[in-house]
């Protein structure tokens, strides 16, 4: 099953939201019957965690429960109950999920904070998602990429990449960024334009195969 998720607050006009449909195209066409869930992180927000979630995520952590489907011992009461009911639906798509593709853009330096919510919606202590793939499909404004100046402050895809491998124990994980969107709005990077549209150019080919 592909997981297919958009965190851009743009809908018309995105380009993390036109990768990733083009990546969800392509996967789709080459895995017929493999099944497809899709969710709008912007437009359907997820909520931040509650008190009560983290009550369950402390009984996860005391417990020694790593085993997914085990989660559910950790609701005691009505509030947490309220929790569970929130963040089951969004774990057990993710446990389906063979590929989860996030269409995600940079925001300030980072990711999101719908898909950050969503994140913390779904992880737990010590929880593995190994066998399965992340791909992003990011958008942002600036360059970033190995050598440029702006390097350093990639804390979207250096976040995504350490969490995914490091907490989720995920080796599977690609990033196709569509890099200096901004160059088609700001007059001061209008010399930068013809680069930006050869990064979505490259970025377009990359999803497709
Ligand atoms: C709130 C906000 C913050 C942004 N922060 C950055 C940033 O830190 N670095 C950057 O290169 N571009 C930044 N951008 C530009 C976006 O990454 C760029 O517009 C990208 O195309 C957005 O993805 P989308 O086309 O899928 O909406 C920001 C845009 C917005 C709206």
């Amino acid at each position: 099953m592909l997981l297919h998720l958009d965190a851009s607050a743009r809908r018309a006009g995105s380009f993390s939201r036109r990768l990733s449909a083009r990546y969800a195209e392509t996967w789709r066409a080459a895995h017929p019957g493999h099944g497809y869930a899709y969710r709008d992180l912007a437009a359907q927000p997820v909520p931040h965690i509650s008190e009560a979630w983290t009550e369950l995520c402390d009984y996860v952590l005391e417990h020694e429960i790593t085993d997914i489907s085990r989660y559910r011992e950790a609701v005691r009461t009505p509030a947490q109950r309220e929790a569970w009911d929130v963040l089951a639906p969004l774990l057990d798509e993710v446990v389906a999920a063979e590929v989860i593709l996030i269409g995600t853009p940079m925001y300030n330096y980072s990711i999101p904070s719908a898909l950050k919510a969503w994140l913390d919606q779904i992880t737990f202590p010590r929880m593995s998602l190994a066998g399965r793939s992340f791909v992003v499909t990011g958008a942002r404004g600036g360059a970033y990429g190995p050598g440029t100046p702006r390097e350093p402050y990639d804390h979207e895809e250096r976040f995504l990449r350490d969490f995914f491998k490091g907490h989720f124990r995920v080796e599977d994980v690609t990033f196709v960024h569509a890099e200096l969107v901004n160059a088609r709005l700001d007059p001061a990077l209008a010399h930068l334009r013809a680069q930006h549209e050869e990064s979505l150019a490259a970025a377009l080919k990359e999803v497709s195969r």
